[in-house]
């Protein structure tokens, strides 16, 4: 059998918006106010992209230069790039593409769009991993990239999902490594099918007799994001505990082993009921949601990042990244860092 090799996440970076929008600027445009959201969400502010400066795959290339940097790499080194996000630049081709022309210009390396929502990242991890492990890539770069401000309801009426979401980048380079006792232990990927209208775009979906028609404009239910919020709500909080025990268990590891968890930012209530329930204290688990919002694909590199610049993770700790959202899709990564 070939050898295997272990990957490690040798850069971690980050890319948000300039513009800040607070909940005091959303009271002024829709019914809500900031002791709502903050209350159900702990969200106090969230990004918002400037067209014609920021593109959903531009934002993930700015990530990746910081990633590139930190791991000592230039886009040269890249062999393969996996690009999570429930909100590419074009329906067809998908925004990884787009990065390879930006970043890579005249080298040609593969490209792939991966589609699991918030737990895009840590799919696409896994698929970095995947190739990096059985020595097929030395350097895979994997970014996680949303552009959501485009695609809310921003009246009364989508008041209830749009306060929730926000704009960013965040990128990771996962790179070979021939030291046994470090890199990433296992992922861990799940879907449950049939839940996947409970969290949903579904317009413009390719069965429809009509792909887009000014009747679904108008109407306006398919084209914005649906959140059925009580059942996402229960399902995460249930799903996300057993993903990083699985995980756990599966490197004979326990929840007092973890030196940090980095949740997927979905909502500080999920975070808090997580962290309570696994009996974590506090500055064992990343929570930057209160500045971003739900960046969805890009939230776990995001947090990430800003985890690493802060001097939270430090060589040989043990760290577990953890997601759950629209699919559902929940998934889990190990890593010795
Ligand atoms: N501002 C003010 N009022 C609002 C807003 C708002 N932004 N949104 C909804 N309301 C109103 C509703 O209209 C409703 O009014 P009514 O009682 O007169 O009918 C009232 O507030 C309560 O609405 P609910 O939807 O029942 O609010 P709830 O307390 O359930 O909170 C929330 C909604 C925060 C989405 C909650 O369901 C939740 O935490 N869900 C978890 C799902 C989640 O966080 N998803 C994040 C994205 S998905 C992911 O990443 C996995």
């Amino acid at each position: 059998m070939a050898k295997m090799f272990r990957s490690i996440l040798s850069g971690v970076g980050h890319y948000v918006p300039e513009k800040i929008v607070t909940n005091e600027d959303l009271s002024k445009i829709m019914e809500t106010s900031d002791e709502w959201i903050q209350l159900r969400t702990g969200i106090k502010e969230r990004r918002h992209f400037t067209p014609g400066v920021d593109t959903c795959a531009n934002m993930g290339v700015k990530a990746a230069r910081v990633a590139l940097e930190r791991a000592g790499l230039s886009p040269d080194d890249i062999e393969f790039i996996v690009f999570a996000t429930l909100s590419p630049d074009y329906f067809f081709p998908g925004s990884g593409v787009l990065v390879q022309k930006e970043l890579m210009g005249d080298k040609t390396v593969g490209a792939l769009d991966v589609r699991d929502q918030c737990s895009g990242f840590v799919y696409a991890l896994s698929v970095a991993d995947q190739f990096v492990k059985t020595g097929m890539y030395k350097h895979v770069l994997v970014i996680g990239s949303e552009i959501h401000s485009t695609g809310l309801d921003m009246t009364t009426r989508g008041r209830g999902v749009s306060v929730i979401f926000g704009d960013g980048a965040g990128a990771a380079i996962v790179s070979r490594c021939e030291d046994e006792g470090r890199g990433i232990l296992s992922t861990h990927l799940h879907s449950e099918g049939q839940y996947a209208e409970e969290l949903a775009v579904l317009d413009p979906g390719s069965s429809r007799e009509v792909r887009l028609s000014k009747e679904m404009i108008d109407e306006a239910t398919g084209i914005y994001p649906y959140m059925n919020g009580n059942y996402v709500f229960k399902h995460a909080v249930t799903r996300f505990p057993e993903v990083i025990n699985e995980a756990l268990a599966s490197n004979g590891l326990s929840a007092s082993d973890l030196d940090l968890l980095v949740p997927h930012q979905a909502n500080l209530r999920i975070t808090t009921y997580i962290r309570e329930s696994m009996n974590l204290p506090e500055e064992r688990v990343v929570s930057n949601i209160h500045k971003y919002g739900n960046t969805t694909a890009a939230s776990i590199p995001i947090a990430l990042s800003e985890a690493w610049e802060a001097g939270r993770i430090k060589p040989g700790d043990l760290v577990c990244l953890a997601a759950f959202g629209s699919g559902f899709t929940w998934a889990s990564a190990l890593i010795k860092w």
